[in-house]
């Protein structure tokens, strides 16, 4: 990956770092976007859709072309690993570990299991959206567990378009634990 990267793939994929950067930390005025840190999937993800046309651009397309799947997955992998000090970057963002904690759930879902963050409905910081989505903020714990099962056992089925059945199914015991007791305390 780091010699793709460096000095191409000798194949037609010239070196990436003559528009990405050095440290994969782009350029801007150049328009060259920042690929270090970013997740290994979804930078290998984004060449293969340059290199079967779902997303177009005249630039890069002839590079993901020459570069074969195995080529893909070590220079996605490179960059994705590339973090922190190795990389002057311009701005505070960092890629974050996922973690199963509450917050990560209001704020991030979790998409392994088709979780979309609660706070997209919810609100930032589960304070609610009009008449539609209730606050979960500062509602009981025992209360919102007890929704969540409702769902779960068919008592409860008023939710517009199903959004909140499908949710409180795919929700592990243990995130209903621990989703609820975080929104109790905000
Ligand atoms: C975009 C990878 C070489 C110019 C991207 C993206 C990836 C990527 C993953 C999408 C980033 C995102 O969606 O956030 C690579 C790799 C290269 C390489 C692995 C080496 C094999 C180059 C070179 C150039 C270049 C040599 C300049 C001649 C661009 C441009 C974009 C881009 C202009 C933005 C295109 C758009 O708006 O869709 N590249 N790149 N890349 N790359 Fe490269
Ligand atoms: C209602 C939890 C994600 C849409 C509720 C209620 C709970 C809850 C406990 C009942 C509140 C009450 O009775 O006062 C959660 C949790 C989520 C989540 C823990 C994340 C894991 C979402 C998402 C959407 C959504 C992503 C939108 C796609 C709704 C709607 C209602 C609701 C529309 C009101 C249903 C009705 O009219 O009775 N949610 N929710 N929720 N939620 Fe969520």
């Amino acid at each position: 990956g780091q010699a793709i990267a460096q000095q191409g793939n000798g194949q037609g994929a010239i070196a990436c770092l003559s528009c990405h950067g050095p440290q994969g930390e782009g350029n801007a005025a150049g328009g060259f976007p920042r690929l270090a840190g970013l997740p290994a999937g979804y930078l290998s993800h984004q060449l293969r859709s340059y290199r079967d046309g779902t997303r177009q651009n005249p630039m890069m397309q002839p590079f993901a072309l020459a570069l074969t799947d195995e080529d893909i997955q070590a220079v996605s992998a490179y960059y994705a690993s590339l973090e922190g000090e190795d990389v002057n970057l311009p701005t505070s963002y960092q890629a974050a570990a996922p973690e199963n904690t509450a917050e990560w759930l209001a704020e991030r879902g979790d998409w392994e299991n088709t979780i979309p963050a609660c706070n997209q409905c919810h609100g930032p910081n589960g304070q609610g959206v009009g008449d539609t989505f209730p606050p979960l903020a500062g509602q009981h714990a025992s209360y919102l567990a007890a929704q969540l099962n409702a769902w779960r056992n068919g008592t409860r089925s008023n939710d517009p378009n199903g959004l909140m059945q499908g949710i409180a199914e795919r929700l592990s015991e243990e995130q209903i634990g621990l989703i609820t007791a975080y929104y109790a305390t905000l």
